[in-house]
């Protein structure tokens, strides 16, 4: 688009400066319907895209948008996921549902953005059958909301911009957060595992971690606005400071300053009570990460530590770079250095080789861990990956192990669940229960949730909760303050 005007090269200046801009579609929205234009968000996916959404958020609302609950909007965005096919079809779902209210005026804007986007061939197919849609963006670009928006509104034309890497680093865009006592913070983007089954690395780009001040400064800025838990995020956070990045490019690497010290300045800070983290990836979970987890009563006692497979051989082939006794050794440790600590797992079914003793591996992991939760997938065959090209196991005898190892994993999960009954915890208050009546609804450090009787004025507070009922995935309690 050719501007009359001249418009700032420096980034975030440049994207201020169009959230001004826009300001003036949002006034003459508001002298013609009386109120301000609205816009709905629906995120797909994992914590990255929910972060990435909170941005799209803060800077809709800048612009003078207020949310609306449902997709009834002006301005509706997708951000979307495509680890797994079903996740593509979601979306595709959705976009069909919408064709009517955009003919009627409902929706003005439909915008499409996240992983799903970084590919070209995906892009094209909504571009022809979905016309419909106004404005397409990647995972690298949606910093770019308001000059994306601002070209959409003023041009003539839909607008499509995918970049394939990322080319700038801009963090320093207003935000809307979920919830005012926890947040995410992002502390690496990107994946440089290449997982042989995994789209990942091809839509999030190379690892770029963020220097250890910014990470630090922001944790600062949200203890100082009162948040009390922070959840560090990245698809491999044992990996962070391999690759240090600057505003646009990798500047260092520091071999003294990884994870492990990085977890602990966070919990350095005064006012942050919890700090969590995702995703670890076993090959890199040292024993460092172990010992700071021991010694710092901040951390939560919570590992989510995807193991995928128990197959030695079929870890081998997912490019995992461990074997099954290593990921058994490393439960050992952990258990041994936080008893109490709730572990949970990522296991995948169906990956192309798999044999019946494969999956005795599996269910031999799953017992011998006494995981608390179990994510089970069914292996989803994802273009442009390695495993995409090797011969896939028929859908009948995939579906039969997936029910297998299911049953295995609620077994298991029913036994480890009722271990705290009777124990009183920490629970940070989140909501109201909209289930139960005068109770709410709050989080131990395990992450395991518990209800009891309590009100509005207890949310974003820690209470000392006795559990006295375990029902499977959550406990009910009272408070014994
Ligand atoms: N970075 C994280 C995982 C991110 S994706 C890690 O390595 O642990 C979350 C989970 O989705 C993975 O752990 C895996 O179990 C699952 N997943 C990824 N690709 C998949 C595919 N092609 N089919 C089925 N499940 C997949
Ligand atoms: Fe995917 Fe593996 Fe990277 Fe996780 S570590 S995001 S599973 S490639
Ligand atoms: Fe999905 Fe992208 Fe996350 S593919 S799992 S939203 S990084």
């Amino acid at each position: 688009m050719d501007y009359s005007f001249s418009v700032p090269e420096k980034e975030p200046d440049r994207q201020n400066y169009f959230m001004d801009k826009c300001h003036d579609f949002v006034e003459t929205y508001i002298n013609d319907n009386g109120k301000k234009p609205t816009y709905h968000v629906e995120t797909f996916g994992c914590q990255m895209n929910a972060r990435d959404s909170e941005k799209l958020s803060g800077i809709l609302e800048t612009i003078g948008f207020t949310e609306s609950e449902n997709e009834d909007a002006d301005f509706v965005i997708f951000n979307t996921c495509t680890v797994r096919e079903n996740a593509n079809q979601k979306l595709y779902g959705h976009l069909g549902n919408l064709k009517k209210k955009k003919e009627q005026g409902i929706i003005r804007y439909i915008g499409i953005c996240g992983c799903m986007m970084q590919q070209p061939e995906i892009v094209q197919h909504i571009k022809e059958s979905y016309p419909y849609v106004d404005i397409i963006f990647g995972t690298f670009n949606f910093y770019k909301m308001a000059e994306l928006l601002y070209e959409r509104i003023y041009g003539d034309d839909r607008v499509i911009e995918v970049p394939s890497e990322p080319t700038v680093n801009v963090e320093r865009l207003p935000e809307k957060k979920k919830y005012s006592f926890k947040s995410g913070v992002n502390i690496m983007y990107g994946c440089n595992n290449f997982c042989t089954y995994c789209i990942v690395p091809y839509v999030r780009g190379r690892e770029r971690s963020r220097v250890p001040e910014d990470i630090l400064s922001e944790v600062r800025d949200l203890a100082a606005s009162g948040m009390i838990e922070i959840m560090l995020l990245g698809q491999n956070v044992n990996s962070y400071g391999v690759n240090f990045m600057g505003d646009s490019e990798i500047i260092s690497n520091n071999p003294e300053y990884g994870f492990p010290e990085l977890l602990s300045d966070v919990c350095k800070i005064d006012g942050i009570k919890r700090v969590r983290f995702m995703t670890s990836h076993p090959k890199d979970l040292s024993d460092k990460l172990i010992s700071v987890m021991k010694d710092n009563p901040k951390i939560c006692h919570q590992l989510h530590l995807p193991v995928q497979t128990g197959s030695t051989q079929l870890l081998k082939k997912m490019n995992r770079h461990y074997t099954k006794e290593q990921y058994l050794e490393l439960v050992d440790k952990i258990r041994a250095a936080v008893p109490d600590i709730s572990l949970s797992t990522d296991v995948m079914i169906g990956f192309p080789g798999e044999t019946e003793e494969d999956i005795q591996d599996t269910m031999d992991v799953i017992k011998y861990a006494k995981f608390d939760q179990v994510f089970t997938f069914i292996y989803s065959r994802r273009t442009g990956t390695p495993a995409a090209e090797w011969e896939q196991l028929p859908e009948s005898l995939v579906n039969e192990r997936f029910q297998r190892v299911l049953s295995l994993v609620h077994e298991v999960t029913a036994e480890s669940s009722g271990r705290f009954e009777g124990q009183v915890h920490e629970v940070l208050v989140e909501d109201i229960n909209t289930h139960l009546d005068g109770y709410v609804t709050g989080r131990m450090s395990n992450n395991i949730l518990v209800h009891f009787p309590g009100d509005s004025s207890m949310i974003g507070s820690i209470r000392k909760v006795r559990l006295n009922e375990s029902r499977g995935f959550y406990y009910l309690g009272e408070t014994d303050d």
